[in-house]
């Protein structure tokens, strides 16, 4: 088994479809841990892995690419000749990017974890054809991207999870749990990307002592409101947001939503907060300012992720635990407002939030490492979805490895 350190590039696009994030890793293991901010001990059973991020960058999707993507999520509208030219048309794009960044770092990966783009995720099985199946598909061929970089991809890596009877997220528990984890504090991994998911960590926690779910819309709404309103993909450093007033009896209508009051685990998509929402929204709002429309629904990510550490994350304090920290990733952490408004609401809850930048992790890099974690995981042989999180019935080896 091969256990040298390698360079493995992660590559992420998620359900924003801004576009592709690449993070290039120096990932090796170490027997016996030693103190330093690359150094993250272990539980016994998990080797100590060193990971340390040697740069990213960030390539948003041509505005086409964009527009083709969205349409391909679009279940009425999306045409099967069309998802097949998008597969490989991504698979050339996320290589194109690999092939930048390395250019840039003057550096090679020997491994790249790709985690493709998803156009379908049904995590829950439903009865479909007289079977319980669930699903789910990501796009971006990994046979291009291998053969365009000469080494080996990993990819597709939900299937395995869900093919265990789980739900095929969230993967990046894994890198949360190696990095965040503290002896002392009990942890919140908040990454606001078009969904805001988290991970709560209580302090010296095992792997099964992990809760994650989704909390609700991150930018999804957001984007969607500022692209309708004032004709921008998204509101940049919350600019906007800052002019405008919270519009509060619409927000807390907003707030009773059903998705917030259930239990975890729960996920949450374009389903729950794409287009039909935001007509809702834009229809509840009728009349009021355009600046204060998306003032409210910056404050519905915000307002939404302080109930959920209300409802389902502190009340699982315990003598030995106390959270005490929320640690911020994603895109949604670029966006001042949405920061201050989350600050705010946190601060009666008394918690601190900080950036994984703190940590080395750049916001927007983070769940591309997470995915060059992953791929190194499968390609030691070695299963990597915390099945606590998951709900699977048993550790699995993620992803598929394309040779080149
Ligand atoms: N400077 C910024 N100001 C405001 N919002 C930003 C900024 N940078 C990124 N974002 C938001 O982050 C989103 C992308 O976040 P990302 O973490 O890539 O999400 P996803 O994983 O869903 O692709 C953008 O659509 C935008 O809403
Ligand atoms: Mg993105």
């Amino acid at each position: 088994m091969n256990k040298k350190a390698l360079i493995v590039a992660g590559v992420m696009s998620g359900t924003s479809a801004d576009g592709i994030n690449v993070a290039v890793v120096r990932i090796g293991e170490k027997k016996i841990g030693r103190a330093g901010s690359n150094f993250r001990m272990h539980q016994p059973k998990l080797p100590l892995h060193r990971i340390e991020l040697l740069g990213h960058a960030e390539y948003p999707y041509p505005s086409k690419v964009r527009t083709a993507v969205l349409a391909a999520m679009n279940a009425e509208r999306a045409r099967v000749a069309d998802l097949a030219r998008l597969n490989f048309l991504l698979g050339e794009l996320y290589a194109e990017a690999v092939l930048a960044t390395q250019t840039r770092l003057k550096i090679t990966a020997d491994l790249v974890g790709c985690h493709g783009q998803t156009l379908y995720h049904q995590g829950e099985a439903i009865f479909f054809l007289g079977r319980k199946i669930a699903a789910t598909w990501q796009t971006g061929e990994a046979a291009v991207v291998a053969a365009r970089l000469g080494v080996p991809v990993v990819s597709d890596f939900r299937p395995a999870d869900m093919a265990a009877g789980g739900k095929g997220a969230p993967l990046v528990l894994f890198l949360d749990y190696i990095f965040f984890r503290d002896p002392r504090v009990g942890r919140i991994i908040q990454n606001i990307g078009g969904i805001a998911n988290l991970t709560a960590i209580p302090a010296r926690a095992r792997p099964t002592d992990v809760l994650a779910f989704d909390s609700g819309p991150g930018n999804m709404v957001i984007d969607a409101l500022s692209e309708a309103l004032f004709g921008k993909a998204y509101d940049r450093d919350g600019k906007i947001a800052a002019s405008g007033a919270i519009l509060e009896p619409q927000l807390r209508k907003f707030l009773e939503a059903k998705f917030f009051r259930q239990s975890p685990p729960k996920t949450a998509g374009r389903e729950e907060f794409g287009r039909e929402f935001v007509r809702e929204f834009l229809r509840r709002c009728a009349r009021a300012r355009k600046q204060d429309i998306l003032a409210t629904a910056t404050a519905l990510t915000a307002r939404s992720i302080a109930d959920a550490m209300r409802r389902f994350v502190l009340p699982k304090s315990t003598a030995h635990n106390t959270y005490r920290e929320m640690i911020l990733s994603g895109g949604g952490a670029r966006n001042a407002t949405l920061v201050r408004m989350l600050r705010g609401s946190l601060l009666p809850l008394r918690l601190r939030l900080r950036l994984t930048d703190e940590f080395g992790l750049p916001a927007e890099a983070k769940e591309a490492v997470a995915f060059a974690l992953l791929a190194y995981e499968t390609w030691n042989r070695r299963a990597s979805n915390l099945t606590s999180g998951t709900g699977a019935q048993h550790p699995a080896f993620l992803g598929k490895i394309s040779y080149a």
